[in-house]
């Protein structure tokens, strides 16, 4: 089966059952902040997984593209991938886990469908916590479709649950389907277990908690049920072969390649990685640029993603060459032609598509010969070093000056028998990275204009009362403005109505209970999807990098901010509010103080 069959099949069956087919969206979400690209088919349906009615009804079926960038370093291996295509099918209120499970196992394993045979399929369902109980109900429909107890296995929330895909959101229990390869695999097999013998095709997800901004999960108004299956994986799986990469959904990139570079694919490990990171790259960054809402090659963003993954792919391209011929419009040419017809976007705008990905490769060979010109430059004085080692600080220099990347240092440094002090590197890059990001974040978090002493405490108790706010009124409040001057501070959040003198006074209160708990300001970093993960809190509204800060303050208050911060909340003295007003239509806007004398 073809992944053209099998999205044709996967629609027409579903249209069969009563589902509305709906079109795939951008790939850049239109309107979340919360991630830079759409990650699974449910993403731009979660208002209506939260209750909202869709247009097209309350069964729905469609292909989405899809980009995740998590693990793009992983890319190269044989099964990571950038970009994909996921088929699903979504309940909105309508049928549950019964439904949906007999129609899976229909799917998969009748022959007028996938006819997957039965005995070859193993299944995963929630094995519940103290929050959520087992999933019994959903063990029980894979028994009677016959599959037998010891090929349903249950397992924990890191594998059997899906969501939110921001910090709150629609979630729930699911279970995965896994198709048995007949590999041997490890001792230690079982669906789930990666080592080649359970592949996972098919998830479904029953969707029927909110999570909260505190971490809690409260039962949705309908009970929903919302499906992915990885086109490229199962069309592997189904044909038997050992990665996607051996299928049609890339040979005919691997060929376009080989024939570029004069190899063939599957005959040098080495060969084949850089292969299948170029092929992979090319294809999401042809559909990043091919997309409805298309970006450009940038320095933040999606843009910055995508400059990434181009960049990556030439450099790839560059190490098989050994020549510094521009290449990536010929695989992003074939892309186009192999995806136009499920995606009539890529034929529209396959000029720009290819404009672009010839620019962004033109500097960024310029970039490597004006970074290799410098290089050449040092060399003297770097084979004057005893050690044989380029410090992390020159290393950086050349990629903070000229963009020239740590990689091709390294590269370049070996030819010369000399290393690099990659560490020294990393950490230059860290620090570099930290003052960038709170220079951001001070832009976005409005008004922060100075780091004096005064406006750092207020900054401090902005958090405070964030949280504080949120304890008192509820998880409806979310930060819609901030800005602190000198003087005092000015918080503006979403609450429908006044504040009663009571609640102020107890917003006050637990302010200053936790300042007097002189509780310790830390932060830490981590990319925003563990700093969703650890229930920061974070700005609705923002755009934030990959990497962020995230500031705790005790156990009170976590959130997603540039700091600076005091090192302890004893230090603010006392809180007081001076001002509750209305700010616009649904937003209330607070100004208060902070000082010895005050609020105590
Ligand atoms: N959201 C789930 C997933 O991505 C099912 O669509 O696997």
């Amino acid at each position: 089966m073809t992944a053209n069959e099998l999205r044709r099949k996967y629609i027409e069956f579903f249209v069969e059952k009563g589902h509305a087919q709906i079109s795939g969206k951008s790939l850049i979400p239109e309107n979340d902040p919360t991630v830079l690209f759409t990650t699974a088919g449910m993403h731009p349906l979660v208002p209506y997984l939260l209750g909202e009615p869709h247009p097209a009804g309350d069964r729905l079926v469609n292909y989405q593209k899809c980009i995740r960038t998590g693990d793009i370093e992983d890319v190269g291996d044989q099964s990571h991938l950038t970009f994909f295509e996921m088929l699903g099918n979504w309940s909105l209120g309508d049928y549950f886990k019964e439904e949906a499970i007999r129609m899976s196992y229909e799917f998969l394993t009748s022959s007028a469908w996938l006819g997957i045979p039965p005995e070859r399929l193993s299944v995963t369902v929630f094995a519940g916590d103290e929050e959520v109980s087992r999933d019994d109900e959903s063990a029980s429909v894979w028994r009677a479709l016959g599959i037998p107890e010891e090929r349903i296995y249950y397992l924990p929330r890191s594998d059997n649950w899906w969501g939110p895909a921001g910090a709150t959101g629609p979630c729930g229990p699911d279970s995965e389907m896994f198709y048995d390869t007949g590999i041997p695999g490890s001792a230690e097999s079982r669906p789930g277990v990666n080592d080649g013998k359970y592949m996972e095709i098919w998830n479904d997800v029953f969707m029927q908690y909110n999570k909260q901004g505190d971490g809690s999960y409260v039962p949705l108004s309908q009970q929903n049920v919302d499906t992915g299956m990885g086109i490229e994986r199962t069309v592997a799986v189904l044909q038997g072969k050992k990665s996607v990469y051996e299928t049609e959904v890339f040979q005919p990139i691997l060929q376009n390649l080989g024939d570029i570079f004069s190899v063939s694919y599957g005959n040098d490990e080495e060969t084949d990685r850089s292969l299948r990171i170029i092929s992979d790259h090319i294809k999401a960054a042809t559909f990043i640029l091919g997309d409805e809402n298309g970006v450009s090659p940038s320095n933040v963003g999606q843009g910055y993603i995508l400059r990434r993954l181009i960049r990556r792919a030439v450099r790839h391209g560059r190490k098989l060459l050994g020549r510094e011929d521009m290449f990536l419009h010929q695989p992003a040419k074939t892309i186009i032609e192999m995806y136009r017809d499920a995606y009539p976007e890529l034929g529209r705008n396959a000029d720009k598509v290819l404009d672009e990905v010839v620019g962004e490769e033109k500097r960024f060979l310029d970039t490597l010969q004006k970074g290799e010109h410098e290089f050449e430059k040092m060399l003297p004085k770097l084979l004057e070093e005893p050690s044989g080692v380029i410090p992390g600080e020159v290393a950086f220099r050349l990629y903070d000056t000229f963009g020239f990347p740590i990689e091709i240092t390294e590269e370049l440094a070996s030819e010369h028998k000399l290393q690099v002090d990659r560490e020294g590197f990393d950490e230059a890059f860290r620090e570099h990275q930290e003052r960038s990001k709170m220079d951001a974040n001070q832009t976005f978090k409005g008004g922060l204009a100075d780091h004096s002493e005064h406006t750092t405490k207020l900054h401090t108790a902005t958090h405070l009362l964030h949280k504080a706010l949120r304890d008192v009124l509820g998880d409806h409040v979310a930060q819609k403005g901030s800005n602190i001057t000198p003087e005092r501070l000015r918080f503006d959040f979403s609450h429908p109505e006044k504040m009663s003198k009571e609640q102020i006074k107890e917003v006050e209160r637990i302010v200053n209970e936790k300042i007097g708990e002189d509780l310790p300001v830390r932060y830490e970093t981590m990319t925003l999807e563990e700093a969703r993960e650890n229930g920061a809190m974070a700005l609705f509204g923002d755009k934030y990098d990959e990497v962020v800060k995230v500031y705790s303050v005790g156990d009170y208050s976590k959130e997603v901010c540039g700091g600076p911060h005091v090192s302890r909340t004893g230090e603010l003295g006392g809180f007081r509010i001076t001002k509750e007003q209305s700010s616009s239509q649904g937003v209330r806007r607070i100004k208060a103080v902070v000082g010895n004398g005050e609020g105590r």
